[in-house]
């Protein structure tokens, strides 16, 4: 059978749309891995992990693990689930915490223990929870 060119035209010019549309959606989505981790690496592990400096078990600060994807999504102790609320980064305290002016208490970090998160890395962090809070291939771990 031949094939008629003008419909293998449209089959690769149909292939090129869905593949230059696909990759702009992709570029939209934040890499939880690549853009979310690194903030929180930096400026929250070191209070919210269950394992000191030489690898000790310890309590993370305010129950709150964040170190692995099911520690985020737990919780902690005081407002349990609504720590990442995904698609409601309004409601998530992990965001109500870190805009929060450094003098107030529920600041994160807490006063003078740290670097504030930055506007920036705010509005990233916003929008990979409003864009559904996806942990991709992340399993966790301090390092
Ligand atoms: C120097 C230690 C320290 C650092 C750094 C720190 N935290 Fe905390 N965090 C705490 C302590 C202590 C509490 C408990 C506060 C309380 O009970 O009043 C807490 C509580 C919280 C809570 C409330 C948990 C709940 O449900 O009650 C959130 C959310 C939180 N931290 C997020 C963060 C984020 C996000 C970062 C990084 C930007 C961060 N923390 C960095 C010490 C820290």
């Amino acid at each position: 059978m031949k094939t008629q060119p003008r419909f293998l035209i449209c089959v690769i010019g149909i292939m090129g749309i869905t593949f230059v549309s696909s990759r702009a959606f992709a570029d939209d989505k934040v890499d939880f891995e690549k853009q979310i981790l690194p903030i929180l690496k930096s400026k929250c592990f070191k209070c919210h992990t269950d394992k000191d400096d030489k690898g000790a078990a310890k309590k993370p600060k305010g129950g709150l693990l964040l170190i692995t994807p099911e520690g985020i999504k737990k919780g902690g102790k005081e407002d349990g689930d609504k720590v990442v609320i995904p698609g409601k980064s309004t409601d998530s305290t992990l965001i109500k915490s870190i805009v929060l002016p450094e003098s107030d208490e529920k600041a994160m970090p807490p006063e003078g223990k740290g670097d504030r998160v930055t506007k920036e890395d705010q509005d990233l962090i916003k929008k990979w929870i409003d864009g559904g809070a996806d942990f991709g291939a992340w399993k966790g771990g301090a390092k």
